[in-house]
């Protein structure tokens, strides 16, 4: 059952993506959001894996999975898409399929992080350059499909670029998944609450090294503030299905008759952690 929206959505701003926001902020940050990717409490896995799950289901199985390049447009720290690539790529080439690659891009990159990333796995690259997920291009591997992802980044977007985002996505790929765990829900404003506390205890094992980011935890708590305040802007800017495809279904001349357009949601971290998905894949794809 759908989680209770509880008011209407709002822009607020959020200091992630103001130009002035301190680089170590957004990397303190996304370096929490790539652990939360990651962390399992739950027979059902951490979420990573679970939109693993969600995405060889949505394209119709693992031999339909096979034929993408999938590209994390919004990639920050990485994400999800290590753990999405070691299990992705362990259960095709055990089912007999060639293992797939995966594309990482963002408007900010964190190419420090992607280094490593991409060291780890032959099957993860990663463009240097700035992407604007508004103003994007194919980048698939040639002869293979093209799946955009959007993980915990789509909310980031006011209702026009969002319109962009998803009238690329329809217009040059063969299927695009939005993963979102902040919504206007409680539970979703319940679980924020536990990763705004839990800054205190990551900072320390992420950071331990690093002066600026224990004095701006610890002593003027500017890191927890930055959490509480985005975490919370963020939730007031989820988007129920209903409002992610009125943005599809309003630009006139989209064609939208080769697409089919899925949403759902299931508890990914234990109690309060809400993975709300948005799927949207051409018709040909599952045939
Ligand atoms: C909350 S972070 C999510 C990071 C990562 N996907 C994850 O799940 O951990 C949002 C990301 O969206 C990126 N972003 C915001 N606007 C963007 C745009 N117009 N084009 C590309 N990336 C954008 C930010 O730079 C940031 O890395």
């Amino acid at each position: 059952m759908a989680s209770w929206v509880l008011f209407p959505r709002l822009h607020l701003a959020e200091i992630e993506d103001q130009s002035w926001c301190p680089s170590w902020l957004r990397e303190h940050t996304h370096r929490a959001l790539a652990r939360m990717w990651q962390t399992s409490n739950s027979k059902n896995g951490s979420p990573a894996a679970q939109a693993c799950d969600l995405l060889i289901h949505g394209l119709g199985g693992l031999d339909k999975a096979a034929e993408f390049t999938f590209v994390d447009s919004c990639a920050g720290a990485g994400g999800p898409t290590p753990l999405l690539e070691t299990i992705m790529n362990t259960r095709l080439t055990s089912n007999g399929y060639k293992p797939v690659d995966f594309v990482l891009t963002d408007l900010w990159p964190d190419v420090k992080a992607w280094e490593k990333i991409a060291k780890q796995s032959e099957y993860i690259s990663y463009f240097e350059e700035p992407i604007d997920a508004t103003k994007p291009r194919r980048l698939a591997r040639q002869g293979t499909k093209e799946c955009r992802i959007f993980n915990l980044c789509f909310h980031h977007f006011t209702d026009e670029a969002a319109e962009k985002v998803l009238a690329s996505a329809v217009q040059s790929t063969d299927a695009f998944m939005i993963f979102e765990m902040t919504h206007r829900t409680i539970p979703s404003l319940l679980n924020t609450t536990i990763v705004i506390l839990s800054v205190f205890f990551t900072t320390l094992y992420d950071f331990y090294w690093s002066p600026i980011h224990l004095i701006f935890t610890y002593l003027i708590p500017l890191a927890p503030i930055f959490y509480a305040v985005d975490g919370y802007v963020s939730c007031t800017r989820g988007r129920t299905a209903e409002e992610t495809w009125a943005l599809l279904h309003r630009q006139p001349g989209l064609d939208l008759s080769e697409w089919e357009l899925k949403s759902g949601e299931q508890t990914a971290l234990v109690p309060f952690g809400k993975l709300y998905w948005y799927l949207g894949v051409k018709k040909s794809v599952s045939k």
